[in-house]
C-alpha cells in the first residue's frame, strides 16, 4: 500500500512544486572555492536574519553540530550536553570518535533545559586531574518542548559568566519562533553559535546552517572540508533553503494546530497523551498493542514509529485532512475493544 501518511518525523517532506522550481533556476558555482551565489546568497541572508557576523551551509545538521563543537573545543575538552539531546543521543558520539572532545551529560529539568545549579556542579576546575569544560549546548525545541527566553537568557549568561562558550542545536528552532513569536535575533540572543536545519520542519531537502563570528566560522569551515562536507554545485540546495525561508516559516503554525488537534482526538480513543508544545506529540501505546497498531496503520498507509511511548510528528506533508484520516484509523483499530485503550 502507498503511503499516504508519514507521522515518523518532520524530515520526511517532499520539495514542494514551488521549491522544485526555484532549485531548477538557481545559479551555481563551485561553493569549496566560495563560488556558489545562491549559497552565498544563503549564508548572507541567515547571518543578517539572526545578527551573526557569519554562516556556513551545511548538507546535515549532524555535520554542522560536529564541525561547531570542534571548532569550539580541542581534543581533551569536555561539553556539557543535557542527555536527551540529539547531539548526545543521536550523533553516533562523533565529537568524541573524531574530535576528542568529551561530552558530559546532564540531566533535563522538565521543561527541556538543564538547571544552572547542576551546570555549575558539573564545570571542572582547573585541575591537571580533569578534562577542560569549554562549552554548553542546549537543543530548542528539544522534544518539541520550546525553552523560554528568561531562561535562555539566564543559562547564556551564566555559562559566559563561568568562561564557557554556548552552541545551540536549533534544528527546530524556527519552530519555538513561530510559537513564541520572537524576533529571530531575541530567539538566538546568548549563543556563540547555531544550528539551524532547513531540511526539518522547513520542508527543503536537504541544508543546515552554521551561525557564529567571524573566525568560528573560518574554523568551522575547516572542518566542513575534513568532515566531507565540502559541496561543490550546493546552489541548487541552497536554492530550496532560501524558498522554504521564504515560504514555508510561517505555515509552521498550522503543524502546530495539527498537533493539538491529533492529541485530542487520540485522547478521545481513551489514550494517554502528553500535551504538545509545537509539532510533536507522544502518546503511551500498551506495549502488548505495539506490532498489532504498527501493522494496522500500515495497511492503511499510515507510518509512525510505533514505541511505549510513541513520538508522532506533524509537518508540510500532513495537513488536517490527513490527520483526520489519521485519527480514524487509530479509532478504528480493534484492539482498543479488548480495552487496551483504557488499560
Ligand atoms: C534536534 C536535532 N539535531 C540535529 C539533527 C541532525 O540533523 P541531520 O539529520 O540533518 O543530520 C536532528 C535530526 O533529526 C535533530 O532532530
Amino acid at each position: 500500500m502507498q503511503t499516504l501518511i508519514d507521522l515518523r518525523s518532520d524530515t520526511v517532506t517532499r520539495p514542494t512544486p514551488g521549491m522544485r522550481a526555484a532549485m531548477a533556476a538557481a545559479e551555481v558555482g563551485d561553493d569549496v572555492y566560495g563560488d556558489d551565489p545562491t549559497v552565498n546568497r544563503l549564508q548572507a541572508v541567515v547571518a543578517e536574519r539572526f545578527g551573526y557576523p557569519g554562516a556556513l551551509f551545511f548538507p546535515t545538521g549532524t555535520q554542522s553540530n560536529l564541525a561547531a563543537l570542534m571548532a569550539h573545543c580541542g581534543r581533551g575538552d569536555e561539553f556539557l550536553v543535557g542527555q536527551d539531546a540529539h547531539i548526545y543521543t543521536s550523533e553516533q558520539g562523533g565529537a568524541a570518535v573524531l574530535g576528542g572532545i568529551m561530552p558530559h551529560p546532564l540531566e533535563h529539568d522538565p521543561a527541556g533545559g538543564i538547571q544552572i545549579a547542576r551546570i555549575a556542579h558539573a564545570i571542572k576546575p582547573d585541575d591537571v586531574h580533569y578534562v577542560r569544560t569549554r562549552l554548553l549546548t542546549l537543543e530548542n525545541t528539544l522534544g518539541g518542548r520550546v525553552l523560554s527566553a528568561a531562561y535562555l537568557r539566564a543559562v547564556t549568561d551564566f555559562a559566559h559568566g563561568r568562561g564557557l562558550r554556548t552552541h545551540l542545536d536549533g534544528a527546530r528552532l524556527f519552530n519555538a519562533i513561530v510559537k513564541l513569536e520572537v524576533d529571530e535575533r531575541a530567539a538566538v540572543a546568548g549563543f556563540d553559535s547555531v544550528s539551524l536545519c532547513l531540511s526539518k520542519g522547513l520542508g527543503a531537502p536537504a541544508g543546515t546552517m552554521l551561525l557564529g563570528e567571524g573566525a568560528f566560522i573560518t574554523e568551522a569551515r575547516r572542518w566542513r572540508k575534513a568532515l566531507g562536507g565540502g559541496m561543490r554545485q550546493a546552489g541548487i540546495l541552497a536554492a530550496a533553503g532560501l524558498y522554504a525561508l521564504e515560504h514555508q516559516v510561517q505555515r509552521l503554525a498550522e503543524d502546530h494546530d495539527n498537533a493539538q488537534r491529533l492529541a485530542a482526538g487520540l485522547r478521545a480513543i481513551g489514550l494517554a497523551v502528553e500535551q504538545p508544545h509545537t509539532n510533536m506529540v507522544f502518546v503511551d501505546i500498551p506495549e502488548d498493542h505495539g506490532a498489532a497498531l504498527a501493522a494496522h496503520l500500515a495497511e492503511r498507509g499510515i507510518l509512525a514509529c510505533i514505541t511505549p511511548r510513541t513520538r508522532l510528528v506533524t509537518h508540510l506533508d500532513t495537513p488536517r485532512g490527513k490527520i483526520e484520516a489519521a485519527l480514524e484509523a487509530f479509532s478504528a483499530y480493534p484492539g482498543w475493544s479488548r480495552g487496551g485503550a483504557h488499560a
